[in-house]
Formats: structure tokens, sequence, C-alpha cells
């Protein structure tokens, strides 16, 4: 059985959650590579709702490994807020293992989001205010701190001192901010240390091992390949790498432990927070859209720029992740608007055309989706379990995309429910044994 990574392949928020917690009932091992609380989900079981923002959800499965691996940055106050909540929930979480070199979201880095947003105004990112950016900031200036240094007191005081003092200038308006005070933040960080410790674990040979063994491993990625530091919106992206060749670094395997590349985009395109989109329907259609798809955030709530699919954005996203397949979510949403479009190229300013994605940030800004009819349909597809079973327009939409992306669609989703989802020929093998014909 192979390494399967899962991505974004848009802005985030594409249901990569339902799609690897499907895949997880099969795996081994799940391993979520980058990302922090940033990221969040909701996986439903049967009457309880799950909402999960850095453990992945195979949790749920009994016994199962569930690694946080070294490229995600952890907030331990989130982590074991989480662990708690599961716990009184009954959930089984003896397979949890959080990366020894994963890096800590401390709280100089939630206050050093907050301020950097404020300061830049209208120019603002529309970070999650997390502190994401910040401590992987830190990571690279190699003044993080990580999950193993909480396991030594003398030394997690050194590095928080080390990694505080060159920020105070900054922090200066929170100078009386209790949470900033050395030793205080040492304490609470140890006693964190004390009750991560059972979980803190050197993840890569775990990993290694599920391969070898000839096991399924699922490399979980959190937001979206446009939301990539390298190969995003840059500079409205998140700090990490969202896209496929992160999932080695992010997990310690090399790019052979990899078999298959899913990529998972919704039916429609969304976006949270500022940039490009160039597809974006900014008006009561798109409203409908927002609606219809529920699309506020997990994580904070805000709701979603809504737009028609982006097959620029798509092929790119096919091309710096090498995706294998495609996870189509949400295609339910769609139903009921007739005409459908999606863009098939850029319109830029000047009557410029572009066919591919363009790499320079201030030609994005002024380009829109060259938009392409397709025709809808009306039936209620949520019992669809076969692409059979879809009307022949929704079938027509899907071909086209996967014409155009040149890469089969593996899943369709086509409604919230769990088991609302196509699985084609294409996936069969990761097909979980509940949603077997
Ligand atoms: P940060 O990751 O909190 O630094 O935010 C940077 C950008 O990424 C902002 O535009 C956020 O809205 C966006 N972002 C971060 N995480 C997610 C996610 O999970 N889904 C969608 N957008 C996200």
């Amino acid at each position: 059985m192979p390494g399967i990574v899962v991505v974004g392949a848009q802005w985030g928020d594409e249901g990569k959650g339902k799609v690897t917690d499907l895949l997880a009932e099969r795996a081994d091992l799940v391993i979520r590579f980058q990302g922090g609380n940033n990221a969040g989900h909701t996986i439903v079981r049967g009457d309880e709702v799950f909402k999960f923002h850095l453990i992945p959800s195979g949790i749920l499965y009994p016994g199962k490994t569930c690694a946080v691996g070294n490229g995600v940055v952890v907030d331990p106050r989130v982590l074991t807020d989480e662990i708690d909540g599961l716990r009184r929930r009954g959930v089984d979480i003896s397979g949890l293992r959080i990366s020894a070199n994963a890096h800590l979201i401390m709280p100089y880095h939630l206050l050093l989001d907050h301020a950097g947003e404020a300061k830049l105004g209208k120019l603002q990112i529309g970070t999650t205010r997390r502190g994401i950016g910040p401590c992987y900031a830190d990571k690279a200036a190699r003044l993080g701190i990580r999950m193993q240094d909480l396991l030594d007191e003398k030394i997690l005081k050194q590095k928080i001192y080390a990694a505080m003092e060159p920020k105070r200038l900054t922090l200066r308006p929170f100078a009386k901010d209790p949470a900033l005070d050395l030793h205080t933040m040492t304490e609470e960080y140890r006693r964190f240390g004390h009750r991560l410790e059972p979980y803190i674990a050197d993840t890569p040979p775990l990993v290694w091992r599920a391969l070898d063994d000839g096991g399924l491993v699922v490399f979980e990625g959190a937001q979206g390949t446009m939301l990539d530091i390298d190969h995003g919106t840059y500079p409205f992206v998140t700090s990490s790498n969202p896209v496929a060749g992160a999932a080695c670094v992010g997990s310690g395997v090399g790019p052979k432990s990899i078999d298959e590349v899913w990529g998972v985009a919704k039916a429609y395109c969304t976006r949270v927070g500022a940039g490009p989109f160039p597809t974006e329907l900014d008006d009561a259609l798109g409203e409908r859209i927002r609606k219809a798809g529920g699309e506020f955030g997990t994580t904070t709530g805000r709701a979603r720029r809504t737009g028609w699919l982006d097959l620029v954005a798509l092929r790119y996203a096919c091309q710096v992740n090498g995706l294998t397949a495609l996870a189509v979510t949400k295609l339910d949403v769609l139903t009921g608007l007739d005409p459908l479009y999606v863009a098939t190229r850029y319109l830029g300013a000047e009557g410029a055309t572009f066919e591919e994605f363009p790499y320079h940030q201030s030609v994005l800004h002024k380009t829109r989706g060259d938009l392409i009819e397709l025709p809808g349909w009306r039936e209620d597809i949520s019992g669809a379990r076969s692409i059979a079973d879809l009307p022949r327009n929704a079938q027509a939409y899907l071909d086209f995309v996967s014409d155009f992306l040149g890469i089969p669609v593996a899943t369709v989703g086509v409604g919230p429910a769990r088991d609302a989802v196509i699985w084609t020929g294409a996936a069969e093998r990761l097909r979980p044994a509940a949603a077997e014909a």
C-alpha cells in the first residue's frame, strides 16, 4: 500500500478534513505535515460533532496512529484543549504522537501576529491571528522553541529568553502583559510539557516503519496551494508550504515514499482573508453560494469570499503538486445554479490574456477569470453514490474539469453526510470499507 499525500488545491477550506477522514479508515498512520491551528475541520460521527485544529481526525478510529509532524507549529494550549476534549468524550487517543521537533507557538507569537496586522492597516493579510507567521519566522531565525525543549526547564527558560529579547521593541505596547513574564511563561510551558510528554516522539521512524511494512500512510496537508509561501499569491499566503513537496520535509521521508498525490478542490472557489481571487463573485450570486455552501470559517468564523471554479489556478496546482487525482468536494452546492461558469484563462489589463497562472503579483492583481458557460442541473444529487447516478450535466461538468486538468476525479462530495461521496474507479482500492457497495 502507498504513501498518499492529500493537499488543498485552492485557497484552503476545500474539505480536506472529510477526504482524509475517509482515507484514514484504511490507513495505518496519518501524519499532519505543516501549518498549525490556523486550520480547522469539523467531523460528524453519528450525532456527534468533532472540531479539529491540530490532531488528525483519524484519531477517531480507535488505536490509529495519528502524528503531528515536525513541520507543524503547535500551540500547546490548543493541543492540550483538543486532547482534553477528546478524552472527555471517551475517544481513545493512545495512538497520538507529536514530533519532538515540531515548533511551539508562544504567547509572543500571538501578540506579534496581532501587532503585525495592525501595523499593516489596509494592507493587512487577514491572518487567522494564531501566531503562525511569527512562529515560522522564529523557526527560520533559529530562535524557535521545540516540543523537546518542554522537557528541560533550564533549556526552556534560556530559549524563551533568547527568543523574546529581540522582540522587546515590537512588544513594547504589551510590556505589562503578564503572559510575557519569563518566569510565568516558562512555568506554564513546563506544565504543558508534563502533560504532553507521553505523546512526544521521534515521528519519522514511525512513518518509515509503516511504509516498510507495506502500510498505507496518509500525509495530511492544511491550507491550500494558493496559500503556499513559495508558490501561492505571496504575500497573501500562510507562512508554510501546503504543497505536496512539503509532506516529505514536514514528516521526514524522501520523495520516493510518495505514491499518490490527491488535490482536494471544491466545485467552485472560496478564499478567506485578503489577496487576489480572479473568479470572485462579489455579488448576490456569491452570497447565494456562501449560504448554500455554509462558507464561514471553522477557525475564525469569518465569511469566506466565493467565486466560480478557477481552472487556471487549479491546473497550476496540478503542476506544483504533481497531482495524480482530484477529490472534488461540495458538488451539491452548485445544484440549482444554471448556467454554471468556470474560468479557463485570465484576462488582464489592456486586453492581455493568460493561459497560465501569472507569476507576477501586479499582473495577477489585475486579472479576472475569462469564464465559459456550462449547463447546470436542478436535481438533488445528495443521494448519488456513483457517477452514473448524477444528472448528465453534472457528469459533463466533472468530465470538463478532469479533461482540462488531465487527471482523473477520484471522489466527488455530494452532501455534508459522511457517506455522501462518490468513489470513482480511480479511487477503488482506497475506498473505506463502510462505503463499499
Ligand atoms: P495565517 O496562516 O494565520 O498566517 O494567515 C495567512 C493567510 O492564510 C490568511 O489569508 C488566512 O485567511 C489564510 N489561511 C490560513 N489558514 C487557512 C485555512 O485553514 N483555510 C483558509 N485560509 C487560511
